[in-house]
């Protein structure tokens, strides 16, 4: 009897230390963090102390900090992550500099030139609404939602992402373009006006329809005819070739049609959330730490670079979607691994890489730009996974 007790209880035991061994230590991976953040935010100040134009930290260049001008699509996202840190640690020593680096964001609420406003704004003021309710912040974020609302064309029911290589595309949009959908579900919410939310609808219900191959993975650009909204072009730009999973790409579809889920309770949303993480999860070419090499179909894998910036954003994702599917104990097992991996195996050493927090992230490849770098990105989604894998938003 007394064996039979002892070994339930070992097994017990076991069984305990299994599930710990998924849980996030969110205390532990925050202590480097923060102290790689409160360098990056010295080398930043510094940095931009002497250039107005300059307002943020993006990557590293030559092993250069590399900061960016308003306008760059990075440009909210090192705010974001010292709303973050705020949010985690609850340390007022973050919020100053928080406010300091979101401000620097304010005129890009009348930016109609570019698709990226809710990486932009609702990282930075979209956070600092959330965490300290500054009325001010909230008319930020509704103007931006006015301005981003500009580049949607009713017949083609999306919205145009970029308007450059005019010569290649005439109304290409992204699937990194569902991320900026977020921004148009909160204006309404602040607002009470709905054309934000049916503008954001349409184009989760366009891209959905034209962006996935049957597998559910998903092109990266999809170019329309502006004037009768029929789908001229599929392909690519970032990613190997136009019939590739570039790993960003399905990540940015992941964690939008989870986030549209949210917003809507549309199930067919949850079902395209459900699918592209099967593509994901299920991919002979995902390797066993879960950290996807840049694009699923490079012949090169595994002597091809990784795309932390991919599996930050995927684990932040499968913590959502855990929330909302039955398959929630796989998710969120699967993102656990994930950011214990980043955690214990793509961090900066400390005090290296300018206080950037995750190293191997792959921004342009085909550009042959930012490949195997540290980008702040990755680190903004690594922090909002440390969040929710506690619970936060
Ligand atoms: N949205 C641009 C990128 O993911 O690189």
């Amino acid at each position: 009897m007394k064996l039979k007790i002892n070994l339930t209880l070992a097994v017990l035991l076991s069984l305990t230390a299994a599930v710990k061994a998924q849980n996030v230590d969110v205390a532990k991976a925050l202590v480097p963090a923060e102290k790689q953040v409160d360098l990056l935010l010295e080398k930043s100040e510094a940095a931009t102390a002497g250039d107005a134009k300059l307002i943020a930290p993006r990557t590293l260049e030559n092993g250069q900090l590399k900061l960016v001008v308003g306008r760059d699509w990075t440009s909210g996202f090192f705010s974001g992550m010292l709303w973050y840190l705020y949010d985690l640690t609850k340390d007022p020593k973050w919020l100053a500099p928080a406010k300091e680096f979101t401000h620097k964001l304010a005129p890009q609420q009348y930016n109609t030139g570019t698709h990226d406003l809710g990486f932009m704004i609702y990282c930075s003021y979209g956070n600092g609404y959330r965490l300290t309710g500054d009325t001010s912040y909230r008319s930020v974020i509704i103007q931006a939602a006015k301005s981003l609302s500009k580049r949607f064309n009713p017949v083609a029911g999306v919205i145009r992402s970029w308007d450059h290589n005019a010569d290649k595309w005439e109304f290409p949009v992204i699937i990194d373009n569902m991320m900026n959908l977020e921004l148009l579900f909160e204006a309404t919410k602040l607002t009470g006006d709905s054309s934000f939310y049916k503008i954001a609808v349409s184009h989760a219900n366009t891209t959905l329809k034209n962006h996935f191959r049957k597998d559910h993975s998903s092109y990266h650009v999809v170019d329309y005819n502006p004037k009768t909204g029929a789908v001229q072009w599929k392909g690519t730009a970032q990613g190997l070739n136009d019939s590739s999973s570039w790993a960003r790409g399905q990540a940015w579809a992941l964690y939008g049609y989870t986030m549209c889920y949210r917003e809507t309770k549309n199930k067919v949303y949850l079902k395209q959330a459900e699918d592209i993480a099967k593509f994901i999860l299920t991919n002979p070419a995902l390797p066993a730490d879960k950290v996807p090499y840049w694009d699923f179909n490079d012949p090169l894998i595994p002597n091809t670079e990784k795309d932390a910036s991919a599996a930050a954003i995927i684990a932040s994702g499968l913590y959502e979607l855990s929330g909302y599917s039955k398959q929630a104990k796989n998710y969120r097992k699967t993102a656990d691994q994930i950011l214990n991996n980043l955690t214990e195996k793509y961090t900066s050493k400390a005090g290296a890489n300018e206080g950037f927090i995750l190293v191997h992230s792959t921004g342009h490849k085909p550009a042959k730009s930012e490949i195997d770098v540290p980008i702040i990105y990755a680190d903004y989604y690594y922090l909002e996974a440390l969040a929710r894998s506690k619970g936060g938003k």
